[in-house]
């Protein structure tokens, strides 16, 4: 059976803090901590939505969360600025260590496909900008459950439409809640810690395979499937 991998997209393979620079016209030397309360915000009105079933798509939630940044750093942006910057958010940067990660999970015989809370038609965008687009089989979005990670429903559709087996299927993550969702669904879940003071929640589910980037992914999930 080959091996399935799901790599989540924001924060995973792109990064969600490449903002910072569009910000710091905007807010100075405040631009990643308005970037980080930005980007928490986004994923806490996601779970707020998936809870109470009041499904708005990703970039609702994005642009909801800048309303309410703004608000809390006190910075009055004008539409304009705030188009902008929704505007750099669909042509975030990837990780410097993401194309060659890919490629080499891809040679290795891995099937690849992007699974994400961004809408199919963003998700394509931004890999499409970043260049790499073409190591994936396909993209899965949570759109097409009007619900959001880390709703166990949302990983079996994304098995499902994979054509896969949660024993066969890895989630690449590098967002602890969205590993130990996958994991709790029945998948597998590698965390990528890009930082060394990255935290993973203490909620005794552990990462299946921590890694600290994705050059070495596919030889270290490899690895971990012969012990198994
Ligand atoms: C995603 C979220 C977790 O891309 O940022 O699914």
């Amino acid at each position: 059976m080959p091996i399935t991998l799901a790599f989540d997209v924001y924060g995973t393979l792109i990064d969600t803090h490449g903002v910072i620079v569009a910000l710091e016209k905007h807010v100075g030397n405040k631009a990643a901590e308005f970037s980080r309360t930005w980007r928490e915000k986004q994923l806490e009105y996601s779970f707020r939505r998936g809870l109470m079933q009041n499904y708005e798509n990703f970039a609702r939630c994005t642009s909801d969360a800048l309303d309410y940044t703004c608000a809390y750093f006190k910075v009055p942006l004008s539409q304009q600025d705030k188009d902008e910057l929704l505007g750099a958010y669909k042509v975030l940067p990837a990780f410097t260590d993401v194309a060659e990660g890919l490629a080499r999970a891809k040679n290795a015989g891995f099937r690849l496909f992007a699974f994400s809370n961004g809408s199919a038609d963003a998700v394509e965008t931004l890999l499409k900008h970043a260049g790499i687009r073409e190591y994936f089989i396909g993209v899965v979005s949570v759109d097409e459950m009007k619900s959001f990670k880390p709703n166990p429903a949302v990983y079996s559709h994304f098995l499902k439409r994979a054509g896969a087996v949660g024993a066969d299927a890895w989630l690449i993550s590098g967002n602890p809640f969205d590993v130990i969702g996958a994991i709790s669904a029945g998948m597998r879940g590698a965390w990528v810690k890009r930082t060394p003071d990255a935290l993973f929640d203490p909620w005794g589910i552990k990462p299946t395979l921590t890694v600290t980037s994705l050059l070495h992914l596919a030889e270290q999930i490899d690895q971990e499937c012969r012990k198994a």
